[in-house]
């Protein structure tokens, strides 16, 4: 098995507690790197006066990790502007929110740079690179021109936009040159991948195959769709676990007998919070026989709080929340818990057995991970209904989901009540047909496609090659 370097920004080491943050790619990737002696490369998350290229070795539950802080300009024009400035908006369909400023390209490439700088001596001849997300794209060219002759990879985990929308980034071309440095790229869903092949058709003139392959001026890669999953059978079982089910006990006790509708995001514009309260409101507005009889439980950690839009929405759900519990409450009902706080994944687990609805409505999403661990952590015998964005990424595995349009309050309230009233047998159907993609299509699953495509020796003798 080849050694594989893992490349993103965000760097998650696996907790030595089994009970970590670490979300299902991060605890997937972590068997990997352990198993190939690999390394994980990226941003510490801190910030230095000026940047030495300095790098902080770990190891953490056998897993070694390589990182690097950043200068303040660079966290400025990298992160926070061309990465969630720019590039986040616009690839979720926002263009109105995003900003075009060549300071923010410039810090991009900068920061690209010095990071294959500084991942360049630690990469042996026969190491796979794989490089995550957004944030990243143009490290594959960077270090080819600096005599990287590896396999190297690139996974997008966020949508990428129809070609119409692409073109209004002023270095669209550029930007998508250079994935061709690659030799995989890999998306979430079909839609994102036929977006992308569309603007190398049509835009590029570059020759597509059928199987995803794309020459272009001499180069050539494989693109292709390969949706991400969780490790459903382990999130099962962590549902399962004292500190799940005490949570699960102890929401039910909170919840009086009251049925809860859960949501689970970050605080990010992208999903469609603002509308999902609209529809609840709605609920609560046309449906009086309910009022009293639910709740909705929102938990959203803040994110990337030194970025505008993201302070303007935190904001505004302030206020949303604020209205709807002002004019519904009553002495003892709360009809709205809205709280700004991350939780860890098993108490997580046990919130999402507790509810009845799993309410997931981004306006748009690279896959979400929190639709396959609501499905993952129901009671069998008793399942909650999940209520799905037709615009996740998700929705493409997940069709016995009740799908709504996430922009259409009206739809949302439907579903809710829909959901709400489900009998059980309808209930556990489709929650059965949920979790068989759950488990079968999980995260071990997609690391093997993916890695399959860039090595397959390397695919059949990991354990990212177990069947
Ligand atoms: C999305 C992105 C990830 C990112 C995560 C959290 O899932 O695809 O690359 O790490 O959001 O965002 P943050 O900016 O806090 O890393």
């Amino acid at each position: 098995m080849k050694r594989l370097i893992v490349v993103s920004n965000r760097v998650q080491p696996p907790s030595e507690e089994a009970t970590g943050n670490q979300g299902g790619l991060a605890l997937a990737l972590s068997a990997v790197l352990r198993e190939s002696n690999g390394i994980w490369f990226g941003w510490s998350g801190g910030e230095t006066e000026s940047f030495t290229g300095l790098i902080n070795f770990q190891k953490s539950a056998g897993v070694t990790t390589a990182t690097v802080d950043l200068e303040p300009q660079d966290i400025l024009e990298y992160y926070d502007g061309f990465a969630n400035r720019t590039l986040w908006p616009l690839f979720h369909y926002r263009v109105s929110l995003a900003e075009f400023e060549r300071e923010f390209v410039d810090g991009y490439e900068r920061v690209n740079t010095r990071f294959a700088e500084t991942l360049l001596p630690l990469i042996t001849h026969d190491d796979l690179v794989w490089v995550h997300d957004y944030h990243l794209i143009p490290l594959g060219q960077r270090l080819r021109e600096r005599g990287v002759a590896n396999r190297m990879g690139f996974f997008l985990h966020i949508p990428w936009p129809p070609m119409g929308l692409l073109v209004s980034l002023p270095n669209h071309q550029e930007l998508v040159e250079q994935l061709f440095a690659y030799d995989v790229v890999g998306f979430h869903t079909q839609d994102w991948l036929d977006n992308f092949l569309d603007y190398a058709r049509t835009h590029m003139d570059a020759e597509v195959d059928e199987d995803g392959t794309v020459r272009w001026q001499g180069r050539t890669l494989r693109a292709l769709a390969c949706p991400i999953g969780i490790d459903g059978a382990a999130y099962a079982q962590t549902a399962q676990s004292p500190t799940a089910l005490a949570m699960c006990r102890q929401m039910h006790e909170s919840a009086n007998d009251r049925a809860m509708i859960v949501g689970v995001d970050r605080l990010d514009y992208s999903k469609g919070l603002q509308e999902r309260f609209m529809g609840y409101e709605r609920l609560l507005a046309t449906r009086e026989d309910l009022q009293e009889k639910i709740f909705l439980l929102q938990i959203a950690p803040p994110s990337r709080a030194n970025v505008q839009t993201y302070q303007e929405i935190r904001a505004q759900l302030d206020s949303h929340s604020g209205r709807i519990n002002g004019e519904f409450a009553t002495v003892d009902w709360v009809p709205l818990r809205y709280v700004n706080k991350g939780y860890a994944r098993d108490v997580l687990a046990g919130i999402y057995r507790a509810a009845k609805v799993g309410l997931v409505t981004p306006l748009r999403d690279g896959m979400n991970l929190v639709a396959k661990e609501f499905v993952a952590a129901q009671d069998p015998e008793d399942p909650g209904v999940l209520v799905l964005s037709n615009f996740a990424g998700a929705a493409a595995q997940m069709d016995a989901a009740v799908l709504v349009n996430p922009y259409s309050p009206e739809e949302i309230a439907d579903a809710l009540a829909l959901a709400l009233t489900m009998p059980v047998e309808e209930r556990k159907a489709r929650w059965r047909k949920l979790m068989d993609g759950v488990v079968n299509e999980d995260v071990m699953w997609w690391l093997d496609r993916f890695i399959t495509a860039l090595d397959p020796e390397t695919a059949t003798a990991g354990p990212a090659g177990a069947p």
